[in-house]
């Protein structure tokens, strides 16, 4: 069939989504906030990481990133100029409580409680996440997450974040990619704290899991209004394919996925950790309580799904490359690997992670049947492209525009075959501080240019407002 005059445009349908739907952007303390030791803030596990030689490309720290923490109230005029009614950000734990523990900065719990207030004014929802990787320095000298008390500490934490902002945020995600912390901090090394010790990381992505089951119930009872009744996670989820249907292949894809999604969804919807998987970590697994199980399992009312890619895997080659997600996997010594993305015949972003829309409408639907959450919210999904600013001050991100344009449609599709999803929120607001990545992948709707702290629109940003204004007004 060749397209006709009376067919609909490609792209998303602003009609497709419904009236209350949750329109956001996403960042996280460490990529934007800056003002690393100020006011009070004790370091964080990422500030000192990179501080070690060669850890971030380009030498890059987060002591000034996006200078957000002194920028803010410009930065939520950028927000609401994007016509959005939900913004998701992180709180810095070491800004609040420098120790980890203890003692409270009273200046940084004000600065959250500007932004929370700054929001509220604009008619903005404040969905706020505890724990985006930036764990307090002190908690890691005393063994971090592989260390059990950390899940207490958190608890802690959350008690003082939900006695602060409860009566005033609409959503509470407890942490954010709970496996990439266990698995790129304590495992590959490539992310903070930079360890390489593969025993380490399930006991790291236990006490992670523990951390959120020991805090739902405390923001729960400490939050008036929406948030007591929208607890949620952020989880990195992959659609996994194998490369064949061969018996090796399929098996590769059972264990990543196992790693990836199950891992963390079976405990988090009380179904224990998969079975299937013990023969393949028994020398890493942790001991701990059986009560544990119930506490991780305490229910959600949202999950945050976080996707950008797909792994396509299929049992080890001899002579491909170990970088990446290829080095974490043999760290933990498992029987698989990860194709290369450019052996997929599909564009990768700057990243290197294939563009792959469907995949997001395929999980959407497999997350709904096996799990059948009361809700789900896309906590991320956006893409890095090198951008070139034009001498009109412009950028023509088609590459970005069209991959928030694709992944929207399959979102829409979701919707309309069923599975319950309450809001996207685009990664991310503006150009940041990537992890490891340093400054040189920029994921943003506005461009920042990092030595005058510029931020400029592009086209993708201006794209995504006039569709979420679409959307919001049909
Ligand atoms: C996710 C992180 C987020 C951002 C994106 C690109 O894994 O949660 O902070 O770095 O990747």
């Amino acid at each position: 069939m060749t397209p006709s005059e009376n067919d609909p445009p490609p792209g998303p349908n602003p009609h497709d989504f419904p009236a209350d739907f949750r329109w956001g952007l996403a960042t996280s303390a460490f990529q934007i906030e800056g003002a690393a030791l100020e006011d009070g803030k004790g370091p964080s596990i990422w500030d000192a990481f990179s501080r070690l030689p060669g850890a971030i490309a380009g030498g890059a720290t987060g002591d000034v990133a996006c200078d957000h923490y002194h920028r803010m109230a410009s930065d939520l005029d950028l927000i609401a100029d994007l016509g959005v009614n939900a913004y998701r950000f992180s709180i810095s734990w070491p800004r609040v409580m420098p120790e980890g523990r203890g003692q409270v900065n009273a200046k940084g719990l004000d600065f959250y409680q500007r932004l929370v207030d700054g929001l509220l004014e604009r008619g903005i929802e404040p969905w706020v996440t505890a724990y985006h990787w930036d764990l307090p320095l002190a908690l890691e000298q005393k063994g971090g997450w592989p260390n059990r008390d950390t899940a207490y500490a958190f608890a802690e934490y959350a008690e003082l974040l939900s006695r602060a902002l409860g009566d005033r945020v609409s959503g509470w995600i407890t942490l954010n990619e709970p496996f990439n912390a266990a698995t790129l901090g304590y495992g590959a090394g490539t992310h903070a704290p930079g360890r390489r010790d593969p025993k380490a990381v399930l006991a790291a992505a236990h006490h992670l899991l523990l951390a959120h089951g020991l805090s739902v119930p405390v923001l729960r009872a400490n939050s008036r209004g929406v948030a007591a009744s929208n607890v949620g996670i952020a989880l990195s989820l992959n659609r996994v394919e194998a490369a064949s249907s061969g018996h090796a292949d399929q098996l590769a894809a059972q264990v990543l996925e196992g790693l990836l999604n199950r891992w963390f969804l079976d405990p988090i919807f009380s179904r224990g950790y998969p079975g299937d998987l013990s023969i393949f970590v028994q020398q890493l697994m942790p001991e701990f309580p059986s009560r544990d199980l119930e506490d991780i399992g305490v229910g959600i009312d949202f999950l945050g799904v976080n996707y950008y890619t797909r792994q396509l895997v299929r049992a080890p080659k001899a002579g491909t490359e170990m970088l990446g997600m290829n080095a974490m996997l043999r760290t933990l010594g498992l029987p698989l690997e990860v194709v290369p993305e450019t052996e997929r015949g599909n564009p990768v972003t700057a990243m290197g992670w294939e563009v792959y829309p469907d995949g997001l409408f395929s999980l959407l639907n497999e997350l709904n049947r096996e799990y059948a959450p009361k809700s789900m919210v896309i906590t991320e999904n956006g893409a890095a492209f090198t951008d070139r600013l034009e001498t009109d001050g412009t950028i023509t991100d088609t590459s970005r525009l069209d991959y928030l344009a694709s992944h929207l449609e399959r979102v829409a599709s979701a919707i309309t075959a069923g599975v319950p999803l309450g809001g996207y929120f685009a990664w991310s607001l503006m150009d940041n501080l990537e992890w490891a990545e340093g400054f040189e992948k920029p994921f943003g709707l506005y461009h920042t240019d990092f030595a005058t702290q510029e931020r400029r629109l592009k086209a993708s940003g201006a794209w995504f407002r006039d569709f979420v204004r679409n959307a919001r007004e049909s």
